[in-house]
């Protein structure tokens, strides 16, 4: 069977023009004027891009003594439905749990997909077998190791633990990602806001300032830098951690931001309402910023500092949510907006003119693939690529709310808010797995995606480093007798 979309505007990360695209099976088989095939998709008046991929997802996470409300299957249908056709999880191993058997059960947890699957795997503790076992989770296709700076007593791990992974990564040519936010100072700040009674979800971002995030980027971009490894910053949320990126993209470091769609358009005012609930629902870390720091993070994304706008799509039922009453240290931390991520960004960001369509790309598709190693696999439009794709109508609207969500938690961090430009088709491997208000895919249509380990700039950067290594100097002279 073969599949024309016919009539539309392709939008790419580089270019933007009129032509059919020719699907054969799950690979795009041709671009060009008036082509054929057996089923049409009329895209007149629409824009056809490749479809988003969610490089931060957290389905069915074991998290602060509960987890995460959407699984594999509800979480995929909402990314299905907002124009995503990847999404990218974290596999973390409890406490003296090993890589292989962590992979072994997200991928079993991940069955029920019905969008195409990755993961990065946590180090959430060191040793030996976790050395042992990063080469052998990156033969199995997961070449992204996530490591958390904040989150004491739990996933947090150490300076010379992260040194270690980051050297383990470099030697694999692997990518590591931080969560980047000083989890002393955090706990610290939470025991003294809670011993003054201070215990509202307000708290939860008084404990964590902008120069925690901003303090913590600056050690993982020096610990990477001494590696000779790239580095990946999951959630960048304001200007601290944003400066600490472009100057070491300025001095020719590889290192990559990720601003969320909530930090772009919501602030800290959230965590002033009067209602509990309200305030808790947007409990998040990094929480949300005062908006000044959604200036930069825009700019950064058009200046090209930052590259990737992802969601951390971590969502929790209200009840969940009311396990942190009387203390903000136990709301489970987390916010959804999958389903939202490509509408909201284009509304605020490219019919603004902060972003231009083919910026829009970029930063929702084709940058996480080039990061990530399955570039032009995904994220891009080119004969031979996966038919991951979206037809877009630029006029479409809708106000966004929880009644018609997807997810099954019973709010939206964006309710209300009005979006223009919606995907009214999205397609995955060639199949129509959303359309219309409906999604199409079955429970288990998603695939797993493997990806290589030796990225371009992971390549590139080991070559540089060995260039520039210190070298011994070779001597003569030296005193007999001594
Ligand atoms: O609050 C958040 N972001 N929850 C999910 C876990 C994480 O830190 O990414
Ligand atoms: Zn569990
Ligand atoms: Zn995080
Ligand atoms: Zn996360």
């Amino acid at each position: 069977m073969t599949l024309v979309i016919k009539g539309g505007t392709i939008v790419t990360a580089d270019l933007t023009y009129k032509a059919d695209i020719l699907i054969d099976g799950e690979r795009i088989a041709e671009i060009g004027q008036d082509l054929e095939g057996d089923e049409v998709i009329d895209a007149s008046g629409a824009y056809v891009m490749p479809g988003g991929i969610d490089p931060h997802t957290h389905m069915e996470m074991p998290f602060m003594g509960t987890h995460s409300a959407d699984d594999f299957d509800s979480g995929t249908a909402a990314a299905l439905a907002g124009g995503t056709t990847m999404t990218v999880d974290f596999a973390l191993p409890s406490p003296g749990q090993g890589l292989v058997d962590t992979a072994q059960a997200w991928f079993q947890k991940a069955g029920p997909a019905r969008t195409d699957y990755s993961f990065h795997m946590g180090i959430t503790w060191w040793g030996e077998q976790v050395f042992d076992e990063m080469p052998k989770v990156v033969e199995k296709g997961i070449n992204s190791f996530k490591h958390f700076m904040a989150y004491k007593g739990a996933l947090m791990v150490n300076d010379d633990e992260l040194f270690a992974s980051f050297t383990r990564c470099a030697e694999i040519g692997a990518l590591p990602l931080v969560h980047a936010e000083n989890g002393d100072v955090v706990a610290a700040l939470q025991q003294k806001l809670m011993d003054v009674g201070q215990t509202g979800p307000e708290a939860h971002a008084y404990s964590r300032p902008p120069e925690v995030e901003g303090e913590a980027v600056n050690r993982a971009i020096m610990l990477a830098d001494q590696a000779g490894v790239p580095l990946y910053v999951v959630h960048t949320s304001c200007e601290q951690a944003h400066e600490a990126i472009r100057r070491a993209r300025q001095k020719g470091m590889r290192v990559y931001g990720e601003p969320l769609i909530q930090h772009l358009v919501l602030d800290e005012s959230e965590y002033q309402n009067p209602d509990w609930q309200h305030a808790a629902r947007r409990v998040m870390s990094p929480p949300f910023r005062d908006k000044a720091n959604q200036d930069s993070l825009w700019a950064g994304l058009s200046a090209g500092s930052l590259q990737v706008v992802a969601t951390d799509h971590c969502a929790f039922t209200d009840e969940q949510k009311r396990m942190g009453v009387g203390d903000f240290r136990k709301i489970p931390n987390g916010t959804g907006g999958l389903e939202d991520r490509l509408s909201v960004l284009w509304t605020k960001g490219v019919r603004t003119g902060r972003l231009t369509m083919n910026e829009f790309v970029a930063v929702t598709s084709t940058n996480i693939a080039k990061i990530l190693n399955i570039y032009p696999r995904k994220g891009a439009i080119l004969v031979g690529a996966e038919a991951d794709l979206i037809v877009f109508d630029p006029a479409a609207t809708k106000t966004i709310t929880a009644a018609r969500q997807h997810s099954v938690i019973e709010y939206n961090v964006f309710e209300g808010i009005e979006v223009t430009g919606l995907p009214v088709v999205t397609l995955s491997r060639g199949r129509v797995a959303y359309r219309d208000g409906e999604v199409r895919a079955e429970t288990g249509d998603g695939r797993f995606v493997e990806r290589p380990a030796d990225a371009p700039a992971s390549r590139a950067l080991s070559t540089w480093k060995e260039l520039v290594a210190p070298r011994k100097v070779e001597r003569s002279g030296i005193p007999a007798g001594v």
